[in-house]
This record gives structure tokens, sequence and C-alpha cells, in this order.
């Protein structure tokens, strides 16, 4: 069976953008046809300014949501990174393979490192090589496919080129990794701001939640940012604000954004049949994370279960690249 891997960090949280351009797949699709791990990756949201306290609440509250959003342990597993010490062992080699300049030139790091500046912080190392780590995630699992929104292909991309190029230096170790997309939603937009990606970290009104109740999502729909202009045209350059909600509409009723859009001659009736779809999509999920809250035992027993698997799934493979790097096995 093919071997599938993704994961979500603890920074805030999660959002429509999570759920539409990557969870929703994990649970209806990924952990039905593969081999599958998903990763609440905590030691990545150590990579800026954070909360101790936030940090923990917010793995804790993530877990609970996958479950709820459908992973099912009898079919995947799940699991909090920091409890399995194979993904800094790898981290490590594989940093010895990675160049410094390939760091620089990711996207997220230069759009976060300005973040940082610009509010006046230091920019942490990690916030730097945390592509590294990512590789790592993937790679030590011998992963073929990554299930990610959009705004991930950049990292898995890396991930492929150390793969190759540890490959080819030190003998056949990793599989070579490759992302997948969803059809649509791969990068909902904010609805404030339908420029940038909805994402966890955001504050404002431009961000649905998961957890929001039903009034708050119809609120924030209903108060999209549309584009001037009347008709309905799905139009990503052109009309963002307006294609944005056709590809939410289209992902959470199953359509075609670009044939959604014929069927509406009003902003106002798009937003209202959008908001009502996303209250819908979420209402069940809802609904199970209340259930689940109640049994925090539960989900514990998930992550540990989980953990122990991912760590007898990593160790092998990590294990072969600490000897093919050169590295003295111990007695
Ligand atoms: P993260 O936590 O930002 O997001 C988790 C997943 O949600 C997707 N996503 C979106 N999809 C569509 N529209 C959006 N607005 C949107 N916002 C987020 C992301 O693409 C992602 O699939 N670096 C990763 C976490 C990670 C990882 C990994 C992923 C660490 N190691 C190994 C895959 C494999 C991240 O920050 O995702």
């Amino acid at each position: 069976m093919k071997r599938v891997f993704s994961g979500i960090q603890p920074t805030g949280h999660v959002t429509l953008g999570n759920y539409l351009g990557a969870m929703r797949r994990w649970a209806e699709v990924d952990q039905h046809r593969a081999d599958s791990l998903f990763c609440i990756v905590d030691l990545h949201a150590l990579t800026v300014d954070h909360d101790p306290a936030r940090v923990q609440r917010l793995s804790r509250q993530t877990a609970t949501l996958l479950l709820a959003a459908g992973l099912d342990p009898g079919l995947c597993t799940l699991y909090v990174q920091s409890h399995v010490g194979e993904h800094t062992r790898l981290s490590y080699l594989l940093e010895c393979v990675a160049g410094d300049g390939e760091m620089r030139r990711m996207i997220q790091y230069k759009e976060k490192s300005a973040r940082e500046r610009e509010r006046g912080g230091s920019v942490r190392l990690s916030l730097l090589t945390y592509p590294v780590l990512m590789a790592a995630d993937i790679l030590a699992f011998g992963t073929e496919e990554v299930p990610v929104g959009d705004d991930q292909v950049q990292h898995v991309e890396l991930a492929r080129d150390l793969a190759v190029r540890f490959n080819q230096r030190y003998g056949h170790t990793f599989v070579v990794p490759k992302a997948s997309l969803p059809g649509v939603a791969a990068r909902v937009m904010n609805l404030q701001n339908p420029t940038s990606k909805m994402g966890k970290t955001d504050a404002g009104q431009g961000v649905v939640y998961l957890l929001d109740e039903p009034d708050v999502v119809r609120k924030k729909v209903l108060r999209a940012v549309t584009d001037s202009g009347r008709d309905v045209v799905y139009d990503r350059e052109g009309r963002p604000g307006l294609t944005n909600l056709l590809e939410i509409l289209a992902a959470c009723t199953g359509g075609n954004p670009e044939s959604l859009a014929s069927v509406y001659d009003s902003y106002g009736s798009l937003k209202k049949d959008t908001a009502e779809a996303v209250v819908e999509v979420l209402r069940p999920v809802q609904a199970r994370h209340r259930e689940l809250c109640a049994d925090p035992v539960y989900v514990e027993g998930v992550l540990r279960d989980g953990a122990e698997k991912a760590r007898e799934l990593a160790r092998p493979r990590v294990d072969t690249a600490y000897r093919a790097i050169g590295l003295l096995p111990p007695a």
C-alpha cells in the first residue's frame, strides 16, 4: 500500500483553509487508500515567537479536531511530532546535505522572517531550517505522497531534492516523495483580503475557524470582501474575492467553481449559499468535537499508540541513514 504522510502545525486554531485544503481529504480519501500517518507538528510551532502553554493546548485541540474530522486510528496513525525522536534525529543528517542558499529561497521563510523583523523580533534559526525538519518528517517514513495545500508545495519539492541528493551521495536510502493537491480549495484565501492565504495566525474577520459558531461563520462569509463589477465570474486574477467564494462553495458542495459561477446572478445569493454550505460542512465536525472533548483519555490513548507505531516505522530507515552517512553504529 502507498505510504502517505502529512502534518499540521499547532500555531493557531484550525481554519477552513486547513480543512478544505488538507484535513478533509486525509479523512475522506487518504486514510482509506493508503498506509497513512498524520502528525501534529509541534516542533515546527517553536520556530516563531510562541506561548508554551498555548502550543500545548493547541496540540491537544488539533488532535481532537483531526479525530472529529474523521481520522480513524484504526485506519491511520495519528501522533505528535515531539513524541517521536526520529524526526529530529533525521533532521540533523538532512541539514548536512542541504545548503543555506536553498533555505533562504523558501517563500515561507522570506515571508515569516520579514514579519518577525517588522514586529521588532529576532528570527529564530529554526525558522530557516524548518523545511529541513519538514523533509525529515516526510522522508523518515518512506513517504510516497504528501497531501497538502498549495502553500506547502515548495517545501515538499525541497524534501524531494534532499532525498535525491542523499541517495546519490550515500546510497539509496529514501523514497522520493511528491505533493498531492486537492482539485478545488488548494489555496483558500482570506475573506477580508482575498489576495492572501487564509492563515491560522491571521487576525480578524477574514478567517473562518473550524470551531466558529454557525452565526459567526455566516457573519464572516456575508461580510467577505468582493470585487467591483456585478456579474459572477470565476477569475482568480481579476476577481479574487468572488473566485474564493466560488471555490469554497464548490469544495463544500462537491461542485465545480467555474460552472457554479453561471448559476448566480448576484453576489448576495452567492454569499448566502456559501455561508450555509460552510455551516453544513462544519456541523458534524463540531458535534463530534464536542463528544471527543468529553473523553480526553481516549484522545491521549490514540496519540500514545500513534507515537509508538510511528517510532517503530521510522527507526529502521533513520538508522540506515546514520550508517550510510558514515556514523559508527553503537556497540
Ligand atoms: P499548516 O499547519 O500551515 O497547514 C496544514 C495543512 O493545511 C493546508 N492549508 C491550506 N490549504 C488551503 N488553503 C489554505 N488557506 C490553507 N492553509 C493551510 C496546508 O497546505 C497544509 O497542508 N509545514 C506544514 C506542516 C508540516 C507538514 C510536514 C506537512 C510539517 N511537516 C510534513 C506535510 C508533510 C504547515 O505549516 O502546514
